[in-house]
């Protein structure tokens, strides 16, 4: 049995590190944020080459914090793609602002920088790629439209600790940049938890606020804010779990090569790395046009795998009142329709991914 992810056998490598991390919050109650939230924060922030780190509950309170944070309200539009996670478009809906989509480069399964332009009206005001399955989009053209335009970048770095575009880590890029350590993430917390990295400090503090009910002092509230709080538990097991990523994702990383080697040749469509990224393969996603198929004939061999994801955004019952339609965005709707996860996760070992390989190849005829 090849498991998607394997949260257990990680759990059983810092069992110890864990234990005594939870004890201190429970010896000290700061249940919820905390000195050891602050320090985390901190070193998230470093990690990431950010100033500034806000812990909060969620990737997806991440997201609406920073939107919020630039201002953006009702009868304003954010540009993303709608080939991600709803989280994404969802954070942008709680705002009352209304989400703008454009289409993914099939290549890289990001947002497509020559489809924004046509997209941008006067009611713009965020930009907003994913830097979906741990791949950055392309940065550079998309900075340069939101500099030229004078738009704000927020980039949802849920699914992309550490990954890095041209040596400058995800995140650090716009002007904010939002994580999940929703548990299966990269950088995974026992529970809920979330991250917005900035290196402004005027969003920083308007983010610092916005989490804790508005307010800087007890009781004086100074805008309309949110119960977002990181929990201390969180900040203490994330701070742990930080000291390792680094070898997790050359984990992830040798995986993958593994993956690419073993499948070479296969007719396999194997996802690209591109020269400018980092990649850190928090979805190594293959496509096939028979994907049913193979995922029933991977799960009789014991082989878990995942679609990430079914159905873009446009296309989902909850955001039909966005007006779009099927054909709007032939990209993102084809890799909806082919994209099959392998399993991936640090631990994941070369003959692993040579069974997995070696199944996919009987499948492709090339074996
Ligand atoms: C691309 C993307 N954005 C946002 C989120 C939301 O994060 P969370 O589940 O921590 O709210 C996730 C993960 O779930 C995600 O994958």
């Amino acid at each position: 049995m090849i498991p998607f992810v394997d949260l257990k056998s990680q759990y059983a490598s810092i069992k110890d590190e864990i234990g005594v991390a939870i004890q201190g919050i429970l010896d000290t109650c700061q249940f919820t944020l905390g000195s050891e939230v602050v320090a985390f924060e901190k070193e998230f922030a470093a990690y990431c080459q950010a100033e500034q780190g806000i812990g909060v509950n969620s990737g997806t309170s991440a997201l609406h914090v920073a939107l919020l944070a630039a201002g953006v309200g009702p009868g304003d539009e954010v540009i993303t793609v709608p080939f991600t996670f709803v989280a994404t478009v969802a954070a942008i809906h709680y705002t009352g602002a209304t989400p703008v989509l454009v289409d993914i480069d099939p290549r890289t399964f990001t947002m497509d920088p020559n489809a924004i332009e046509a997209s941008i009206t006067e009611k713009t005001k965020v930009i907003l790629p994913v830097h979906l399955y741990g791949q950055a989009a392309d940065m550079d053209p998309i900075l340069e439209i939101a500099k030229r335009r004078g738009l704000v970048v927020i980039e949802d770095a849920a699914q992309a600790h550490g990954a890095e575009y041209k040596g400058r880590r995800t995140g650090s890029m716009g002007d904010m940049g939002c994580f999940s350590f929703y548990p299966g993430k990269n950088l995974g917390a026992y529970g809920e938890g979330g991250m917005v990295v900035t290196s402004n400090p005027d969003y920083a503090r308007t983010m610092r606020m916005l989490r804790d009910w508005g307010a800087e002092k007890k009781y004086q509230h100074v805008l309309k804010g949110y119960n977002y709080r990181l929990e201390g538990i969180q900040g203490a097991v994330l701070r742990v779990k930080l000291r390792h990523l680094e070898a997790w994702t050359e984990g992830r990383r040798t995986a993958a090569a593994h993956y690419d080697r073993f499948l070479s040749g296969s007719g396999v469509a194997t996802p690209e790395a591109m020269p400018y990224a980092r990649h850190v393969y928090h979805i190594y996603a293959i496509r096939t046009r028979q994907r049913q198929a193979w995922m029933d004939a991977l799960q009789a061999q014991g082989i878990q795998s995942g679609i990430h994801y079914p159905i873009p955004v446009h296309l989902l019952p909850a955001y039909a009142d966005l007006g779009y339609k099927a054909g709007d965005f032939p990209h993102s709707e084809k890799a909806a329709d082919e994209v099959l996860s392998l399993p991936m996760f640090p631990e994941l070992t070369a003959s692993q991914c040579e069974t997995v390989s070696n199944a996919l190849r009987k499948l492709a005829g090339a074996a």
